[in-house]
């Protein structure tokens, strides 16, 4: 039986952000008792971090949060995604300008994840890449709560 819904998200490098995302959004589902309806994974838009793990810091402030990374491996975007996902979403709106440049006229049903944050006052999540600790903390919150407010919608929608 295929999953009812299948989520990507996508980053810039798929060792900060969209790791954190695809972590966080998989626990919750599992507090749900949802884990057989839902496909659920991240890559990036570029290239340069492929094979590599989640960024240390991601996987700290993970691991603090009960999460675990450990068995992540970076990979970009690719044209098989636009078929094997239905909900595309990205961490901020450049992301989502590369995936639209990417999906190549493809439909794709894409959101940036912080529509889904009700104490959002940008569209980004912030990229921690060259930041300290506190940006991963920062992060980390930002992407629980929207993770939170997208299960809800994804469930509400039921497409
Ligand atoms: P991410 O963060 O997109 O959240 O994984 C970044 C990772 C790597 C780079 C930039 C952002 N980089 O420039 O290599």
């Amino acid at each position: 039986m295929p999953n009812k819904y299948s989520v990507l998200f996508v980053c810039l490098g798929n060792i900060c952000r969209s790791p954190l995302a695809e972590g966080i959004f998989r626990e919750l589902v599992r507090q749900r008792g949802l884990e057989k309806e839902f496909c659920i994974a991240s890559c990036g838009t570029g290239s340069w971090h492929e094979g590599e793990p989640a960024h240390r810091e991601s996987r700290r402030v993970a691991t603090q949060n009960g999460i675990d990374l450990s068995g992540h491996s970076a990979r970009q975007l690719c044209a098989a995604d636009f078929t094997r996902f239905s909900w595309h979403v990205a961490m901020d709106c450049q992301n989502k300008r590369d995936i639209m440049h990417a999906a190549a006229g493809r439909p794709v049903l894409l959101h940036c994840l912080r529509e889904f944050d009700a104490e959002a006052e940008s569209l980004d999540v912030p990229d921690p890449f060259y930041g300290g600790r506190d940006g991963f903390e920062e992060v980390y919150r930002i992407i629980e709560r929207s993770c939170h407010g997208l299960l809800d919608h994804i469930l509400q929608d039921d497409r």
